[in-house]
């Protein structure tokens, strides 16, 4: 190649790959966690009222949440904007596969939110709702797509033992048919904190060494680690995507967001409008994101905190489960911020 040659060579490599980077930020290559919420009428997605089996935990606006304005606000990331939810290309793109979340309610309130979404994009398209031991499983019957959910709180075994309960830090048996999912969506870290009776175990085991109880922490990064483990020998990523949900912040101190007064949720109207959050990245987050790199095979973390940090206003507060008598400001309304999570999911597998 003569020297001209090699110039000319070079100059259109160069505009092919501007032109390939232009295209990869409007995809997958943009960041899509960093952002603001914006107003936009065109939401929600669907009205809840027409939504199957909408769980009561979940249906703010039947539980009478006098304001809706927190239904009505779109995820936009600085450098890109996110595709905008398509049912029916989501089914026909998914065509008789299978679709499983594994997790605890957070990945109920989102497993709930893509039926509502999908549903209202075909209303008339016939399902059905089976559940098989742990199992649920939506149907949407003409295109053969299963959406599934596996609760299971903490991803590693819990056995009961002649000792008592026993949380397997190092083991994961439960996990047999997850690997034949053609999507996979976990998430754990909400039931890691728990104590006294609503501890669903009595003692931990690493490997051999059993012991009462431990830096809860640290049992979160060892399980994530034997997770991550069971990802690099048991699954084949070729056939199966596999993504990790994030996690999903509550709102329980005002002080986090800058309202010192605010002891929950209760009576939040608005998001944050801005891009961070006063109170910062909860702990977790990092340790999560430690855990996940040490995994080699491909897994997508759907990196929700920050998104969801800034919609105080998301939660069920008085108009969930227990109503007055607990506010949730852990879960979320549906319509609501789950439908963001999975119009982000949806941008991925698109
Ligand atoms: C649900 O729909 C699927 C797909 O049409 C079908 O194979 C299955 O038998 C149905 N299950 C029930 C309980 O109706
Ligand atoms: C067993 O685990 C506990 C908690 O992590 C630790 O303090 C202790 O040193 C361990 N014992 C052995 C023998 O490894």
């Amino acid at each position: 190649m003569s020297c001209k040659e090699n110039a000319i060579f070079n100059g259109s490599a160069l505009v092919l790959s501007l032109l390939l980077l232009a295209l990869v930020n409007e995809g997958e290559g943009c960041d899509m966690f960093t952002g603001r919420w914006v107003k936009d009428t065109s939401y929600p997605l669907y009205d809840p009222s027409t939504c199957p089996h909408l769980r009561r935990e979940f249906a703010c606006k039947r539980n009478g949440r006098p304001d809706l304005d927190y239904s009505t606000f779109r995820w936009q990331p600085h450098n890109c904007k996110l595709a905008r939810f398509n049912g029916v290309e989501f089914l026909e793109k998914n065509k008789g596969k299978k679709i499983m979340f594994v997790g605890d309610s957070l990945s109920l309130n989102q497993w709930q939110s893509l039926i509502c979404m999908l549903h209202s994009s075909v209303p008339n398209s016939p399902y059905n709702s089976t559940m098989q031991g742990n199992i649920r499983t939506f149907t949407f019957e003409e295109y053969g797509v299963e959406l599934k959910l596996d609760r299971n709180v903490y991803l590693v075994d819990v056995v009961s033992e002649k000792i008592g309960r026993v949380l397997k830090l190092d083991s994961i048996n439960d996990g047999k048919n997850w690997a034949e999912m053609d999507t996979l969506i976990f998430n754990t870290w909400h039931w890691w904190s728990r104590r006294g009776p609503s501890q669903p175990w009595d003692l931990i085991q690493i490997g051999s060494n059993i012991t009462k109880d431990m830096d809860r922490m640290a049992a979160f990064e060892i399980a994530l680690g034997t997770w991550g483990k069971w990802v690099d020998t048991v699954v084949d990523t070729k056939k199966t995507r596999v993504f990790f949900q994030g996690i999903s912040p509550s709102h329980y101190n005002g002080a986090s967001w800058g309202e010192p007064t605010a002891k929950s949720c209760f009576g939040q109207k608005e998001p944050l409008l801005g891009s961070s959050y006063p109170g910062g990245l909860p702990r977790e987050v990092g340790v999560l994101k430690r855990s996940l790199e040490k995994i080699s095979k491909p897994v997508t973390l759907l990196d929700i905190t920050m998104l969801s940090l800034l919609r105080k206003d998301g939660h069920p507060s008085a108009y969930g489960l227990k109503g007055q008598n607990g506010y949730d400001c852990s879960h979320w309304c549906l319509s609501g911020v789950p439908d963001t999570w999975n119009e982000i999911l949806y941008n991925y597998m698109i």
